[in-house]
C-alpha cells in the first residue's frame, strides 16, 4: 500500500477528504500499467486519498487487501477482480461494515448485486464479437478452411471468459472457421511468445491468431518472426486493447485488427466514488466508450496515442 500520510485527517470531524482503498490486479500488461496511472493521477486530481495495493495476479492478495481496507475504515473500496468468482464472503464483510464497493474494469459473478454499488468497465463479450465480425468479413466469399489459434487471458478472468465467448459466438455461424488450438498466455508478452512457439510446432497450418490482448499478440509476433514467418501476412493477427505498442505493430502491418479496450477509467471512477460517498444513487453499470482500429486507422491515431 502507498500513501500513509495522515496529515489533515486528525482533529476528528470536519475532514471530508475521501479515502479510497484500491486493489489492482497486478502489472501484467501495458493496459494495466496505463490503468494504474489513470487511477493514481485521477485520485490526485480529485483530491482523493488513494491507498493503492498491487495483488500481483493473486486473488488471495486482493482479499487480504480488501480486509485491510475494511479494518482501516476507508470511505470507498474499489478493485479490479483478478478472477470472476469467489468474492461473496469478502464483499459481504465490506457491506456489513457499511463500506461501499465499486468494481472497476472487471466484474464478479456474485448473484447478490447489492454487494457492490456499481461496475465501471468495458463489455468484454462485445469486444470478442467485434474481433469475430472482422474475421468473418475478412474471409467473406472464401470457402477454404480457416485455422485459428487463440491466446486466452488469465484463466477465470472476466475478459478471458467473455472475449472467448463473444468471438466463438460470431464465428460459429460459418463452419470454415476452426479454432485448432486455444491456451492461456496469462495476458503477458512472455507467455504469449512461449505458447505461440508451441502452437507453431504443433499446428501444421495456422491462418489466424486471435489474442485476448495486445501484449500476448506482441509476444506471439516475436515467435512467428523467429519461425521465419511474416506476422500480419502469413498469419493474420487480431488483438484487444489498442495500447501504444499494439497500435505501433498494427500500423506496421504486423497486426491486422485491434479491438479497443480503454484503460482510462480513473476520472469516472473518482466521480462515482464522490457520488457514492455523498449517498447519491449511481447506475449499476457504467459502460466504457471504445472503438476498433484497422491498420490505416492506427496510422492516423498513433501520433496522439497517450498510452
Ligand atoms: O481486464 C482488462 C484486461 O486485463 C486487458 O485487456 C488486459 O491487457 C489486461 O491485462
Amino acid at each position: 500500500c502507498g500513501g500513509g500520510d495522515d496529515a489533515g485527517s486528525s482533529g476528528g470531524g470536519g475532514d471530508d477528504k475521501i479515502t479510497m482503498g484500491f486493489s489492482q490486479v497486478g502489472a501484467e500488461s501495458g493496459w494495466r500499467t496505463a490503468n494504474t496511472k489513470s487511477i493514481q493521477e485521477s485520485a490526485a486530481a480529485a483530491g482523493i486519498d488513494l491507498k493503492f495495493s498491487d495483488a500481483q495476479g493473486k486473488q488471495e492478495n486482493q482479499i487480504k487487501a480488501i480486509r485491510s481496507f475494511i479494518a482501516q475504515r476507508v470511505d470507498v473500496i474499489a478493485f479490479s477482480p483478478v478472477v470472476e468468482s469467489g468474492w461473496d464472503t469478502v464483499l459481504k464483510e465490506a457491506k456489513d461494515a457499511n463500506i461501499p464497493v465499486i468494481l472497476t474494469d472487471r466484474s464478479v459473478d456474485s448473484q447478490d448485486k447489492t454487494l457492490y454499488k456499481t461496475f465501471i468497465g468495458s463489455d468484454f463479450v462485445l469486444e470478442g464479437k467485434k474481433a469475430g465480425e472482422w474475421l468473418v468479413k475478412e474471409y467473406e466469399g472464401k470457402s477454404d478452411p480457416v485455422n485459428i489459434v487463440e491466446l486466452q487471458g488469465t484463466p477465470g478472468a472476466a475478459p478471458a471468459n467473455d472475449r472467448k465467448a463473444g468471438f466463438a459466438e460470431v464465428i460459429k455461424a460459418d463452419p470454415k472457421f476452426k479454432i485448432v488450438a486455444s491456451q492461456t498466455g496469462q495476458f503477458t508478452r512472455t507467455d504469449g511468445k512461449e505458447v505461440m512457439e508451441a502452437f507453431l510446432k504443433s499446428q501444421p497450418k495456422i491462418d489466424v491468431l486471435y489474442a485476448h490482448n495486445d501484449d500476448m499478440g506482441l509476444g506471439a509476433i516475436e515467435a512467428i518472426e523467429a519461425a521465419g514467418k511474416k506476422p500480419g501476412t502469413d498469419i493474420k493477427i487480431i488483438t484487444v486493447d489498442a495500447v501504444k505498442d499494439g497500435m505501433t505493430a498494427l500500423a506496421a502491418g504486423k497486426i491486422n485488427y485491434i479491438v479497443e479496450c480503454s484503460p482510462l477509467l480513473g476520472p469516472q471512477l473518482m466521480d462515482l466514488a464522490k457520488k457514492v460517498k455523498a449517498g447519491e444513487t449511481v447506475e449499476q453499470r457504467v459502460l466504457t466508450q471504445e472503438t476498433t482500429f484497422t491498420q490505416e486507422q492506427a496510422k492516423t491515431a498513433l501520433p496522439d496515442r497517450k498510452y
